[in-house]
């Protein structure tokens, strides 16, 4: 076993499903939902009445636009770079409004899903066709080793959605060091966060009735059906979340319902299962004022503006180096 550990595994999925099923506590990382069809069902999230954090985040940029717009804007134009642009259905707005203005600009969108970046360049050349797009594919990781590239101007760094929910601050905070680290004295910070509320509200954004999120939570799963083929019976889990009020962490969790062994071929690997057992999938971290600033202070960052809708559900803040 010690020998080949090494050797055993052929891409950073086999080996973060192998450690992650082998731990007590399982567990399994978001950053795999995301495939063609795990991108459909994200999709299909933010559509969901429930999922109040994509509304929230479209209006608080619908109605601050000409605010937003006036603080990206540098002498010589700017570069704007979007972590995790997705479907670009919210940075569209600004990108509108940029384009109307004539402020002079790139706009580089970086996302781990090619079939999203695909999606969103498509959809650019129609809806915006003067944008211009320079896609990169990549984790938040490697992006932001090439991020201190872009320095001849001005660059913004966009992360919407609250997509740092998915990290523990621990790890956020690593996450914007790095930022912090690439960033020039005039550059900005542009990042959503989504806001400590009724627990209700929360819970009920994560454990849609008609099962979208579950079935993005089971994508992992077919995933490595699929991929390392394995047999895992979707029918035999099911999806759980919870919230925790004190530290503001939501948690989804696959519950096996009964004794199982499932078997993953590519990895030659039995997994048992007791009644009842956990896979933990994903945090989705909620924040208040106190916490972004502690966050934001201890990667050298300050926040210099943020905008928030008439709820406070949602705030997105600027950041600066310190
Ligand atoms: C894209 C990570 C922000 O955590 O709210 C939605 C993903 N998971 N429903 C979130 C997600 C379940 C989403 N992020």
């Amino acid at each position: 076993m010690e020998n080949n550990i090494n050797t055993r595994f052929t891409s950073a999925f086999e080996e973060d499903v192998y450690n992650g099923l082998t731990s007590y506590p399982k567990h399994l990382s978001s950053k795999y939902f995301y495939d063609k069809k795990g991108d459909k069902l994200f999709q299909d999230i933010m559509n969901l009445p429930e999922y109040y954090l994509t509304n929230c985040e479209y209006n608080i940029l619908a109605t601050n636009t000409q605010k937003i717009a006036e603080a990206f804007a540098g002498p010589n134009g700017f570069d704007l770079i979007e972590l995790g642009a997705g479907d670009g259905k919210k940075t569209k707005l600004l990108l509108r409004y940029l384009i109307d203005k004539k402020i002079n600009f790139d706009y580089l969108p970086v996302d781990i899903s090619q079939n999203a970046l695909d999606e969103l360049e498509g959809s650019l050349k129609k809806e915006l066709p003067t944008v211009s797009v320079k896609t990169q594919q990549g984790t938040y990781l490697k992006t932001l080793e090439r991020l201190s590239d872009y320095n001849s101007r001005k660059k913004v760094i966009l992360v919407l959605g609250s997509n740092i929910g998915n990290l523990l601050h621990e790890d956020a905070i690593d996450f914007l060091k790095k930022i912090q680290d690439a960033m020039s004295p005039d550059d900005m910070l542009f990042m959503g966060f989504d806001q400590k509320k009724n627990p209700q509200t929360i819970l009920d954004a994560y454990n849609d009735p008609t099962g979208v999120t579950e079935a993005f939570n089971k994508n992992v799963l077919e995933r490595i059906n699929n991929e390392l083929d394995g047999n895992f019976d979707l029918n035999s889990f099911f999806h759980w979340e919870t919230y925790n009020p004190e530290t503001g962490t939501a948690k989804s969790f696959l519950i096996s319902r009964e004794k199982q062994a499932v078997t993953i071929n590519n990895l030659d690997l039995t997994v048992n299962f007791e009644a009842w057992e956990s896979i933990h999938t994903e945090i989705s971290q909620k924040y208040d004022d106190m916490i972004v600033e502690w966050l934001a202070s201890q990667a050298d960052l300050k926040v210099t503006d943020s905008f928030t809708d008439e709820k406070d559900f949602y705030k997105n803040y600027i950041f600066r180096k310190k």
